[in-house]
């Protein structure tokens, strides 16, 4: 296996500040790497530069055949194999079947159109297809979205067993941990690697972020006495001044030479006070903090806001569920949990009123009960924040305060929603659910690529304001801190 050196990479994109800042690297082919790092922070653009996808500054030498997931499809209502095989011409059925029974996928899925095929089968077919195609080395771009809890224990054991590196990102941190041997982090726009999986890692971070903390508290002690001591300097110049002004009977000479000599010493001194005060401020450093958020939540009069009886669904004459009945009271956090493909996603589409094939029994939602949603597909938002925010009747300034609480940066503000970061784009349908005002929030697979801090600020959240929920979510973490009841299709 070969090697990765990065020497000196500096990126940005047009207009924008730089996400790589003279950046240092060198990486062993074998390892299993993940990669670390807020929504935002280059992820994805570090991949696209190593697939030579993007113009930079500096070195980035390998001999490594880097492969990305997940690859597009060109044609996904085809049967899958031909899909993958039209975009792959050199890959192999058996070669296919094996790695799908490496993951005990059935290998029949390849006789499904692709676009038919659930978000966590499709991804399993994918990364079978990557790892098929010997001497490759993929770049595992969050493989564990839209995987279920089962999906996402086979796909780790698999790529646990696999005798090859790969470099992987994902915000799933005990899907990280199982997976990974070191871990490669971007922060303030730099690359540092350390050796272990996420909690070793995350250990470190935290005890460094804690010695930052004290740290800061220190700097911000020794500028405030700094700021004061300058005041008290400026107002003892002035002092002089004015004494020598209203002193008129007085030796002017004298006092007019002690006054100017005081005042440029106080000047001299202010300015030293102020340059040792900003060198300070340099030295604060960035930590990461949980912001709480907030949510529009209206009131409701009603006992039950959503009830489930006997509710079946049928989609092309397959189906999918049946007899599922529940209640949604006010301040229930109901999570509804199943394998991919058993239909949460298309049951949400009929309780919010939009077209399913066949639905049996009755979905009641108590009258004039204001629905919020997030959505688990939003690829279609594109455009500026600011007629994002018209166009779903937000005021703006309350979106990008919402956004910056979830820790987007101000720089990405203009960037159009289809060139932000599949975080950042994420962040812009979760804030408008928030401040969407609603009695019954729905929420589909709200976790998907946001990072782990937006993950603690949504369960502070929850167990702050009790919001009436119904959440689809594979996170086992966050089911277990936020779920007052538990539906399994
Ligand atoms: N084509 C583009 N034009 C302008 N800005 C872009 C473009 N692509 C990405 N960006 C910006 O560059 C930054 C890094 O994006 P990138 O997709 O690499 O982040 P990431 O670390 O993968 O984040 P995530 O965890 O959300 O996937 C973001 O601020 C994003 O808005
Ligand atoms: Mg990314």
């Amino acid at each position: 296996m070969g090697n990765i050196t990065i020497k000196n990479l500096t990126f940005a994109y047009p207009g924008q500040s730089p996400l790589f800042d003279h950046c240092q690297l060198s990486i062993d082919g074998s390892w299993k790497l993940g990669l670390l790092g807020r929504n935002g922070r280059g992820k994805t653009t570090l991949m696209k530069i190593l697939l030579g996808q993007l113009e930079f500054q500096g070195q980035v030498q390998s001999n490594l055949p880097f492969t990305y997931f997940p690859q597009p499809i060109t044609d996904p209502d085809t049967l899958a194999w031909e899909a993958l095989s039209d975009d792959n011409p050199q890959l192999e059925q058996w070669q296919v079947e094996r790695e799908l029974r490496l993951m005990e996928v059935d290998p029949v899925l390849l006789w499904q159109p692709f676009a038919t095929l659930s978000g966590g089968e499709q991804t399993k077919l994918l990364l079978a297809a990557l790892f098929a195609r010997p001497g490759s080395f993929p770049l595992l771009d969050e493989p564990t979205n839209h995987l279920d809890q089962r999906g996402r224990r086979q796909v780790a054991e698999y790529l646990q067993n696999k005798q090859q590196g790969f470099i992987i990102t994902s915000h799933d941190q005990s899907f990280l941990d199982q997976v990974i041997d070191h871990t490669l982090v971007i922060e303030r726009h730099q690359l540092v690697l350390e050796r272990g999986n996420y909690s070793t890692y995350f250990a470190q971070k935290k005890r460094r972020d804690q010695q930052a903390v004290s740290r800061n508290e220190q700097l911000h002690a020794d500028i405030k006495r700094l700021r004061s001591a300058k005041q008290q300097r400026l107002q003892w110049a002035q002092r002089a001044e004015h004494e020598k002004r209203n002193n008129s009977h007085a030796d002017k000479g004298f006092i007019g030479a002690k006054a100017a000599k005081m005042m440029k010493k106080s000047l001299t001194m202010t300015r030293r006070l102020d340059q040792v005060a900003s060198d300070k401020e340099g030295l604060l450093q960035e930590v990461e903090d949980i912001v709480p958020l907030t949510l529009n939540q209206l009131s409701s009069t009603h006992p039950t806001l959503l009830e489930l009886d006997r509710v079946g669904l049928t989609i092309s004459g397959h189906q999918l569920f049946d007899n599922l009945s529940f209640k949604v009271n006010p301040h229930d956090c109901v999570l509804l949990t199943g394998d991919n493909g058993s239909g949460k996603s298309s049951l949400i589409k009929a309780i919010t009123g939009q077209p399913v094939d066949q639905v049996t029994g009755a979905i009641t939602l108590a009258h004039g009960t204001k629905v919020s949603l997030v959505r688990q597909q939003y690829a279609n938002q594109h455009g500026s924040l600011t007629a994002f925010a018209q166009h779903n009747h937000l005021p703006i300034d309350q979106l990008l305060n919402m956004l910056r609480k979830l820790g987007m940066e101000r720089a990405s503000f203009t960037t159009s929603i289809n060139q932000m970061s599949m975080g950042q784009q994420k962040k812009v349908e979760l804030a408008r659910s928030l401040l969407t005002p609603a009695q019954l929030y729905i929420w589909d697979e709200p976790l998907n690529y946001l990072d782990t801090y937006n993950q603690e600020q949504l369960i502070q959240l929850i167990k702050q304001e009790h919001p009436t929920m119904l959440i689809i979510e594979h996170d086992q973490h966050f089911i277990d801190e936020v779920a007052t009841k538990r539906v399994t299709i």
